[in-house]
């Protein structure tokens, strides 16, 4: 097999690969080319609705189920994702940009997910409460809270989805999922998976389309109990207001505004490569990139030659290119607001290190940018640029790191570098993110809790915590019993 057998240009709804009620479709791009790639159906709210039936339907079933039962199923798909790897990573590179090795990594990231919640869906467990009558027993349960509505996005095409599937599925939910129009293909072939893997038709749905046709379906439907999004802060505070309006529960992961601070006692070899991590994964298109870095004066100009000549180490090119290392940006608005971050320092007082161009006439590629003299007026001290650009304040005391850092409404992570053990401590007590990476750029994992404080949202996904959101406490009192 190749990965055009895992590209599906229809839906999957109740098992089915179905089309459009209208026959529109939308057309999904190469990033590196601009080339169409495939096309997929522009559904609406009659094709969800359906979706959210054949869910519901499905949830019956499947929430029938043993714990154990599901396990078993769900290590099949976890199996299958894993025995389609490379192919699925290449096709999630076609489609999205990142390069193959990273592409193929984060298809074992989403099924580590997959394995992770089936696991842990074998210890939902509840309380027998002591009862205040003799004659009578309280119990406190867990189920499932039902159909679940996701919203995924682009950078992540399949992980992000298997975040959510996983816990969903572990807790005994069904789902129906809206996956991003620039990447739906991703989404399509982990449906294709979940059917080949023996799941019960309608467990997972895919619809592709309007995003805001299938987001006031799933808000307003009453049979949809849970909605769970990743994307942007504004996005998310809508669709949260609209679906608690109809008392559903919601999952937020939102915007970030991640510091990555860097004191004069860090091993800086270390926070270099952390930095190069942290910046340049997804070529700088992640939640958690960090977007502004901060470096004590002691280390700023070593710290910024050895980040600058490391970036320029990075190769930028199509990802499915040997040796490529830095993809495109998903699109022509992303190249441009990477650009305006640029042009924001510069006007301001920034002085380019190395990069601050395009690379190339095609594609939407950037180069691996590092400014220096960056100062709390510029962009990126406030926006998420969510692109290659690393712009480097400099500052003086541990306070003004803890300051400047906490300076934002977001709250997802944020990392130092430090070797003091009591620095560590400190600073990671003080820092309002959801997340902190101590002497580390990457923190990813399945087993630990991944969500945001303030504007970053609410909710966790991953570790032994993410099952709570997909679960409803139920409570019974035992009369009756004849003693
Ligand atoms: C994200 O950027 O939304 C997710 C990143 C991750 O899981 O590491």
């Amino acid at each position: 097999m190749g990965w055009t057998d895992h590209l599906h240009e229809r839906c999957m709804i109740g098992g089915l690969w179905v089309e459009a009620d209208g026959g529109e479709t939308i057309a999904v791009n190469d990033p590196s080319t601009g080339e169409v790639l495939g096309s997929v159906p522009k559904m609406g709210r009659a094709e969800t609705a359906r979706a959210i039936d054949a869910a519901q339907a499905a949830f019956g079933e499947w929430s029938a189920m043993t714990a154990a039962e599901r396990c078993a199923l769900m290590l099949k798909l976890h199996q299958a994702l894993m025995d389609h790897q490379a192919d699925l990573g290449e096709l999630l590179c076609r489609e999205m940009g990142k390069p193959l090795a990273e592409a193929r990594g984060e298809i074992a990231y989403g099924a580590a997910f997959v394995r992770w919640f089936a696991e842990e869906g074998r210890r939902i467990y509840g309380d027998a409460i002591p009862s205040p009558w003799r004659d009578k027993r309280i119990l406190a349960t867990q189920a499932p809270v039902g159909v679940v509505g996701a919203i995924t996005p682009w950078n992540f095409p399949n992980a992000m989805i298997a975040r959510k599937l996983g816990a969903a599925l572990g807790a005994g939910c069904a789902m129906v999922c809206k996956p991003a129009s620039a990447t739906p293909f991703s989404a399509l072939a982990v449906a294709a998976l979940v059917e080949e893997a023996g799941l019960p038709k309608g467990v997972f749905n895919v619809v592709t389309g309007s995003a805001s046709a299938i987001a006031a379906e799933m808000c307003e439907n009453p049979k949809l109990r849970k909605i769970t999004f990743t994307g942007s802060t504004e996005i998310g505070k809508e669709l949260a207001s609209n679906a608690t309006r109809h008392m559903k529960r919601v999952s937020m992961e939102l915007g970030g505004n991640a510091p990555f601070i860097v004191f004069d006692d860090a091993d800086l070899d270390a926070a270099v490569a952390g930095a190069m991590a942290s910046k340049y994964r997804n070529s700088g298109q992640t939640c958690v990139c960090a977007n502004r870095i901060l470096v004590q004066s002691g280390v700023h100009d070593a710290f910024a030659a050895k980040l600058a000549r490391a970036a320029e180490g990075l190769k930028v090119g199509r990802g499915y290119d040997e040796g490529v290392t830095q993809g495109p940006l998903i699109d022509a608005a992303a190249l441009e607001k990477v650009e305006e971050h640029v042009a924001d320092m510069l006007a301001k007082g920034g002085e380019i290190v190395t990069g601050g161009a395009r690379v190339g006439n095609q594609g939407t590629f950037f180069q691996p940018t590092v400014v220096k003299n960056a100062t709390t007026d510029m962009k990126p001290f406030r926006e998420e640029t969510f692109g290659p650009l690393a712009p480097l304040f400099r500052f003086e005391t541990e306070e003004e790191a803890v300051a400047m850092a906490n300076d934002t409404p977001y709250g997802l992570a944020c990392y130092f570098y430090t070797r003091e053990l009591g620095r560590a401590f400190r600073v990671m007590e003080r820092l309002q993110f959801g997340m902190v990476g101590v002497n580390e750029g990457i923190i990813s994992t399945e087993v630990a809790p991944f969500g945001g404080v303030k504007d970053s949202g609410m909710g966790t996904e991953g570790s032994k915590y993410g099952l709570d959101d997909y679960l409803v406490r139920k409570y019974a009192l035992i009369g009756g019993l004849g003693f």
